[in-house]
C-alpha cells in the first residue's frame, strides 16, 4: 500500500492507547490515499472515508477524555481545535459522497497537513501535563 502519511518517533505521546489511535488514523489515511490514487470506485472509497472520520471522531472524544481527566489547562483550545477539524473532514465526506465522487489532491493533502500539525504542535502540548498528573493514579 501506498504511503501517503508516516508515523514516527517524533509524533508519540507516550501514551499507548493515544499512540495505537493515531497510528490507526495514519493507516486509514494511507488507506484512503491508496484508493484514490488506484481510482477505486465511488463505494469503495466512500467506506475508507467513513472509516478515517470514525476513527478521527472517536480518537478526539478519548483525547479528550484524558485531557479532562487531568484537567489539563489547555483543553478548551484543544476541544476548538477538535470541533474544527471534525467539521472540516465531516463537511469534506459529505461533499465527496453528495458530489462527483472524486477526491481531490489538495483534499489529502490537507487531511495530511492537519494531522502531522496538529499531532506535533497541539497533541505533544499535553503530554507533560498528562504524565506528571498520571503518577501514582
Ligand atoms: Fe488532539
Ligand atoms: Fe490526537
Amino acid at each position: 500500500m501506498a504511503t501517503f502519511v508516516v508515523f514516527e518517533k517524533k509524533h508519540s505521546v507516550k501514551i499507548k492507547d493515544i499512540d495505537e489511535q493515531h497510528q490507526k488514523i495514519f493507516d486509514a489515511v494511507n488507506a484512503l490515499y491508496d484508493a484514490t490514487m488506484n481510482q477505486k470506485d465511488k463505494k469503495v472509497v466512500s467506506k475508507l472515508f467513513e472509516g478515517l472520520v470514525e476513527c478521527t471522531v472517536s480518537h478526539f472524544a478519548s483525547e479528550e477524555k484524558l485531557m479532562q481527566k487531568y484537567e489539563y489547562p489547555g483543553y478548551m483550545s484543544h476541544k476548538k481545535e477538535h470541533d474544527e477539524l471534525k467539521k472540516q473532514i465531516i463537511d469534506m465526506l459529505n461533499g465527496f459522497i453528495n458530489g462527483s465522487g472524486t477526491l481531490s489532491k489538495s483534499n489529502l493533502y490537507f487531511v495530511k497537513d492537519w494531522l502531522y500539525k496538529h499531532i506535533v504542535q497541539v497533541d505533544l502540548l499535553y503530554v507533560d501535563h498528562i504524565f506528571y498528573h498520571s503518577l501514582g493514579t
